[in-house]
This record gives structure tokens, sequence and C-alpha cells, in this order.
């Protein structure tokens, strides 16, 4: 038996039963207020290299970013699942896959997530096995974005949807406690969260459809005016607050008066 601790034997004991939440952060304040709000899964996601470091994509974050993130947000947390993405070009063989699982799990990590589905059974077996949790990531693989057309919508042909759905079994027997399911046709999502035996997070995914969701915690308060993803459902406007206070703050400075 894969030793998982008890609070991702609690999530995956939710299948079916109540809806799972998961919520990027990345650095202490954003991970103790999420934690304290109650969310189960944490994701040091490396949606990090846009929301944290200014960068056009996930390909340019670094194994040296994500320790130096998980760490930050591993401090904070106290009671949700902190889960620490891979980043690209670490996970190329099963035998790397394991020493950056390991490296993430040393920095506070309770679990990692990779992306890619048949392509990566052999690299999610060999962490597991290990006995380190991990979370797939199957559908848009945004590591991927470059190399295969963009952030367009998947599953939109039969073939399409069947090799997700194959991508879905190959991370469940490789041992996975969970998978992200990001930007497919919903129908597909809704199809593999039926036949899947883990817990399936949605994102851009539609809603009702998977046995929990994954918002970014910048598109979720409204925290990256520049960029809101068309599935976005913004419950805050961060960046209106902050442009305010800022602009009060400056408002409010004074030259030096005669009462001092
Ligand atoms: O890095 C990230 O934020 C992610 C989510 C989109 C699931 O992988």
């Amino acid at each position: 038996m894969i030793t998982m601790n008890n609070k991702i034997q609690s999530i995956l004991a939710r299948k079916g039963q109540s809806p799972v939440s998961e919520i990027t952060a990345y650095d202490y304040p954003t991970a103790r207020l999420v934690d304290e709000a109650g969310v189960d899964m944490i994701l040091v996601g490396d949606s990090l290299g846009m929301m944290m470091l200014g960068y056009p994509d996930t390909t340019h974050v670094t194994l040296n970013h994500m320790l130096h993130h998980t760490e930050a947000v591993a401090r904070a947390v106290k009671t949700a699942v902190v889960i620490a993405d891979m980043p690209i070009n670490t996970y190329e063989t099963p035998e790397q896959a394991l020493q950056t699982a390991k490296a993430l799990m040393s920095v506070g990590a309770d679990a990692v997530k990779l992306e890619g589905g048949a392509a990566k059974e052999e690299h999610i077996r060999t962490i597991v096995s290990a006995g380190i949790p991990v979370q797939g990531h199957i559908g848009l693989l945004p590591q991927k974005v470059l190399e295969e057309g963009g952030y367009r919508m998947r599953g939109k042909t039969d073939e399409e949807a069947a090799a997700i759905m194959r991508d879905m079994e190959a991370v469940v027997r490789a041992g996975a406690f969970s998978v992200v399911i990001e930007c497919t046709r919903h129908a597909v999502a809704a199809e593999i969260t039926k036949a899947c035996p883990i817990i399936t997070i949605g994102i851009g995914a539609g809603h009702g459809t998977c046995d929990g969701e994954v918002a970014v915690f910048h598109d979720l308060v409204g925290a990256f005016p520049w960029f809101v993803p068309g599935f976005a459902q913004p419950k805050a406007n961060i960046s209106e607050d902050i442009t305010r206070a800022v602009k009060s703050y400056i408002g409010g400075i004074q030259l030096p008066t005669e009462q001092f």
C-alpha cells in the first residue's frame, strides 16, 4: 500500500461526496490567508512564472524558483495539502522526476504535480513508489503550449477526447491520488470524472463536471488585470483596491509644515 498522509486520504474519500477545492498560492501571506479560509489543497503552481515573475508562460520556471516559493508557502500552511508543481525539464526521466519530487518535498510540499498522462506513467509510478503523493495533470498542458499550438480547448474531436481518457487511465494506474483536467470540452471532463476512481480537479473544464476545481489565486481575486482567462470567475477586484490605496497614499504625503 502506498503511504499517503491522512489529509490526502481524507480528500480521496470525498470522491462523489463533497466538492474539493484547490487554489494556487506562491508566497507566505497569500498561502496563510487561503489556508485560513479553509481551502483543501494549495497548489504552488508553475503559473508563478506569469503571476509572480512576469514571464509570458510557464516554460521559464526553474526548480530553484519552485523550491523558493514552495518553502515560503509551506511555512504558512497549517491545514491544507501543499502541492508543488514540477517545472518544465525537471522530469524528463523517471529518475530525474524522483529527484525533483524529493527536492520539492524536502522544502515542505505534501505532494507534487506533473503534466502529462500516458507519456509520464512510469515517472508518476516511480515517484509514488517512493511514498510521494502525486497529482496528475491532463488535457491542456501549459508547459507544452509552445509546441502544441497555444491555449486552445482540448478534447474537441473524438480522437482527442479518447487520448485524454487514456491519459487519465495511465495516471490512475501509476498511483496518483488526483488529476487536474485543464481546458477540455466540459462533456469530456464529466465523462472522465465518471470513469475515474481518483479525484478529478477541473480548471476551464466547466462547473459541476469534476470532483473539484482549482483556481489561480490572481484570477480569483482580480489581482492580475492585464490578463484574465475567459473561464475565470473573479470574486474580488484587488487590483482596483491596490491602485486606490496607492493613489490615496501618494496624495496624502505632505511637505514639511511649520507645526514640526
Ligand atoms: O500552475 C498552475 O497554476 C496550474 C493550474 C492551472 C492547475 O497548473
